[in-house]
């Protein structure tokens, strides 16, 4: 969507706050020999207690409040009885509906004892994200983006997984302008209007190029098989550059 007036900026920063502040929650509940169920049930009670309803289950019947994928899984995973183990690497994709408004953002935790290589991939991750998120405000490419995680990513020694786009999103949880690449992308010609809103949510990765299925229809995987995180936040193109929908806070 494009933000057109005070009162919608302010719906969306009321769903981006409540999905941040969900994230964060859960981000401090991760215990080792808690379930994914647990962990997930955290965010829903967040998440419901703050008037909002989980995105993914409203939107897709995606069978969780919210996506726990750990080590080898990198997106969509099912929160279950699967533990969460010391040295896991949890992801956690946080969506939500409020008023008719939707926001979208992502995070991946290392769990204690880290490993420096773990470490060092989640610190860059966010960074990863950070490279994009300053390339973007109103008349700017949308190509900007990509271009600038993907220097990020090959100056660092990491790979992108390439068929795990950003989105637009606002009035629905995916929306125009659909397949917004995180790595280069020549043929990108679109210009970001004032007040378009959008995710950046590059998955940077030890080796990985591309996501692919398991045996369920929703967890996906790296392929090959290589730690990868990502992190994602829901910005705003504007006139003085990126304004961060989904930051924590009061
Ligand atoms: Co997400
Ligand atoms: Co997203």
């Amino acid at each position: 969507m494009t933000v057109s007036s005070d009162d919608e900026l302010a719906r969306l920063k009321q769903i981006g706050r409540i999905v941040a502040n969900a994230l964060d929650a859960m981000g401090k509940a991760i215990e080792p020999g808690m379930t994914t169920l647990e962990l997930d049930q955290v965010g829903r009670a967040f998440m419901e207690g703050a008037g909002a309803r989980p995105a993914p289950e409203m939107v897709y019947a995606f069978p969780g409040a919210t996506c726990i994928s750990v080590n080898e899984e990198i997106a969509h995973g099912i929160p279950g009885d699967r533990t969460i183990r010391p040295g896991d690497l949890v992801n956690i994709d946080v969506s939500a509906e409020k008023d008719g408004y939707f926001a979208d953002t992502g995070a991946s935790f290392a769990v204690p004892p880290v490993t420096r290589t773990a470490e060092r991939l989640c610190r860059d991750g966010r960074r990863a994200m950070w490279t994009g998120l300053r390339q973007v405000g109103a008349g700017k490419p949308l190509a900007g983006i990509g271009r600038a995680v993907g220097a990020f990513a090959r100056n660092s020694g990491y790979t992108l997984v390439r068929n795990l786009a950003s989105h637009g999103v606002g009035l629905s949880l995916h929306e125009e302008p659909t397949e917004i690449a995180t790595w280069d992308d020549p043929s990108e010609r679109r210009i970001m209007q004032d007040g378009l809103v959008f995710t950046v949510e590059p998955f940077l990765s030890l080796g990985a190029e591309f996501a692919e299925n398991g045996d369920d229809p929703w967890t996906l995987y790296s392929r090959p098989r290589a730690l990868t995180v990502q992190f994602e936040h829901t910005v705003v193109a504007s006139r003085n550059g990126p304004l961060i929908l989904t930051m924590p806070g009061q």
